[in-house]
């Protein structure tokens, strides 16, 4: 039997996610969204595609939760985008009530599903999800640190005129503007970012991946980023899907890695059949470790308005 993919909120990353994971056969997928009309014809669109990209998969839509019983995967991409001008925190009550009228529905339906997050503000929502569903800690992951060190790969792969697939970028932390790029672990065909750029130059890099978000956001006017967010959500899905074991930065809730304790923060995680099956501890500098510290307090701030 194909995976069973629930997404929920059918707007630009919900929609554009559904797209990628029928380019990828990663299951049926069911997209769900309060707009009338809009997840049945988005999920119509995609399903008629399917013969031309040869793609045995299913894609529907509904308005409410029936038809997402049992899925193994749930997605959420429920909520308000940010608007020009608008910090990721200032969705954070917003979208808050929005995971309160989604994630306890869609849990009862399919109690042993992995959840997915991605709406903003990220490490505090992932935080709300994983309360409200009560499910282990291994099946609410949060999306953030693969899109951050995507954008990081990106600049690097334009900056040294290098192939993408050369990069692995390592980003840890808050999905926000204190998350911590690590250059000394991050690597072009192996070799130390670090042994090939001037520190100042990587600054750079770094500063403008801390902006990523909000450089998307000043282009669009109105909207969000949405290719790359969906693009992240895909590998972690594939992931998690194909039992891939694969080591990828995502927002997990930790019981003392890192020095930290009840809190949703990026770090590299192993993602396979039973969600974050581990979480991988790399040594950091003092100085690496009072930036995630620094992350961490920021997501503690907004988990502490919530009360989550
Ligand atoms: N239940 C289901 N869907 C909902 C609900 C709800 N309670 N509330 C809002 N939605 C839907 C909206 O109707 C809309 O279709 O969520 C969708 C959000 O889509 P967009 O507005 O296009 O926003 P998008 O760019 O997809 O971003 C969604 O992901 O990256 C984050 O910051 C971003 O938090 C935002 C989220």
């Amino acid at each position: 039997m194909r995976p069973k993919i629930t997404i929920v909120g059918a707007g630009n990353v919900g929609a554009t996610t559904a797209h990628w994971m029928v380019t990828r056969e990663l299951g049926d997928v069911v997209l769900t969204d309060i707009v009338e009309g809009v997840p049945q014809g988005k999920g119509l669109d995609l399903f008629e595609a399917t013969p031309i990209a040869r793609k045995d998969v299913r894609v529907t839509g509904a308005n409410g939760y029936d038809e997402t019983a049992n899925s193994d995967l749930v997605v959420i991409t429920a909520g308000f985008p940010r608007k020009p001008g608008m910090s990721r925190d200032d969705l954070l009550k917003k979208n808050y009530e929005v995971m309160q009228s989604t994630i306890e529905k869609v849990v009862a339906l399919s109690p042993n599903a992995i959840l997915i997050l991605v709406t903003n503000p990220l490490d505090a929502m992932a935080q709300a999800a994983f309360r409200l569903s009560k499910f282990s800690r291994n099946r609410v992951i949060g999306m953030a640190g693969v899109l951050d060190s995507a954008r990081f790969a990106a600049f690097i792969a334009q900056e040294l005129e290098v192939s993408v697939e050369n990069i692995q970028a390592f980003v840890l932390g808050g999905h926000g503007d204190t998350m911590v790029p690590l250059p000394r672990y991050t690597t072009v065909a192996g070799v130390p970012l670090t042994e090939l750029l001037p520190a100042e130059k990587i600054e750079a890099l770094v500063k403008r991946t801390r902006n990523g978000g909000g450089e998307i956001v000043a282009l669009l006017k109105s909207g969000s980023a949405y290719y790359a967010p969906a693009a992240a959500v895909c590998e972690m899905a594939e992931a998690i899907l194909r039992d891939k074991k694969k080591i990828l930065p995502c927002a997990a809730y930790l019981e003392g890695e890192y020095g930290i304790r009840g809190l949703f923060i990026g770090v590299p995680c192993k993602l396979g059949a039973r969600g974050i099956e581990s979480v991988i501890e790399v040594k950091l500098t003092a100085e690496e470790q009072a930036q995630l510290r620094k992350s961490a307090d920021a997501v503690q701030e907004l988990t502490t308005v919530l009360g989550v």
